[in-house]
């Protein structure tokens, strides 16, 4: 038998969001404008950006990197936490959405804060790396590259920082309970499996939203 079923489960992620993770101007402003231009609506919940907040705040993070940008709804939740002189820089693929993040960001102030780099994450790893280490790193991007993602954040984020990954449930598919492409769910399991036996990692999974696999950098 289920702990509670999913009406009670929805209420106490309202309680949760209502409490903990209200959204202001901007962040409506980004889901508007994100609808208007007909993206995707796939961007993490309030509650998993005021999560990814208290992980940032805990540690002091100030350079943070994110895989992943869309038009910037997550990178509006991650800059919040860092001190007033951190910086987030974002990586999205498509030159569209990336330059859409940056006039959003530009236009509401965040400009100076945020750096957007185009093309796929791999190339822009490689091309930051040695101004590393960094404080944490936050994946939200197809799965197939979690498990190189993961082996460049063990070697540049620093000891005490943070390994961060969005949907640790994928809506169920990590345990059978829903169909994903499998080759993305393959590399998931594998990332996962990765964070839980890696010596170098304090790893665990956070269950808010889709979950959020979650390490501490050794
Ligand atoms: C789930 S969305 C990100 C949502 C965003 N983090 C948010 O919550 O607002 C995933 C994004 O990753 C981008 N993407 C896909 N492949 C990528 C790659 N290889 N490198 C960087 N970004 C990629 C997609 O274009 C898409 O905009």
């Amino acid at each position: 038998m289920s702990r509670w079923n999913e009406a009670t489960q929805d209420a106490l992620d309202r309680y949760t969001r209502d409490l903990f993770a209200s959204e202001d101007d901007i962040l409506d402003s980004i889901q508007f404008e994100s609808q208007a231009r007909g993206l995707p609506q796939i961007h993490i919940r309030p509650e998993e950006g005021h999560m990814l907040q208290f992980l940032l705040t805990a540690i002091g993070a100030r350079r943070v990197i994110e895989i992943g940008t869309l038009a910037g709804y997550s990178s509006v939740w991650l800059v919040r936490a860092l001190s007033p002189n951190g910086r987030l820089i974002t990586m999205e693929s498509d030159p569209e959405r990336a330059q859409l993040a940056r006039e959003f960001f530009k236009r509401v102030g965040l400009g100076g804060r945020i750096e957007v780099l185009d093309g796929p994450a791999r190339e822009s790893l490689r091309s930051i790396a040695p101004q590393g280490p960094f404080d944490a790193i936050f994946m939200d991007a197809p799965k197939d590259d979690y498990p190189a993602y993961l082996e460049w954040s063990i070697d540049h984020i620093r000891s005490g920082g943070l390994i961060m990954a969005h949907n640790a449930f994928w809506g169920g598919a990590v345990v059978g309970a829903v169909q994903r492409d499998e080759r993305q769910l393959q590399s998931l399991l594998s990332f996962t499996h990765s964070v839980a036996n890696d010596k170098r990692l304090l790893g665990t999974i956070i269950p808010v939203g889709d979950g959020i696999v979650a390490a501490i950098r050794l």
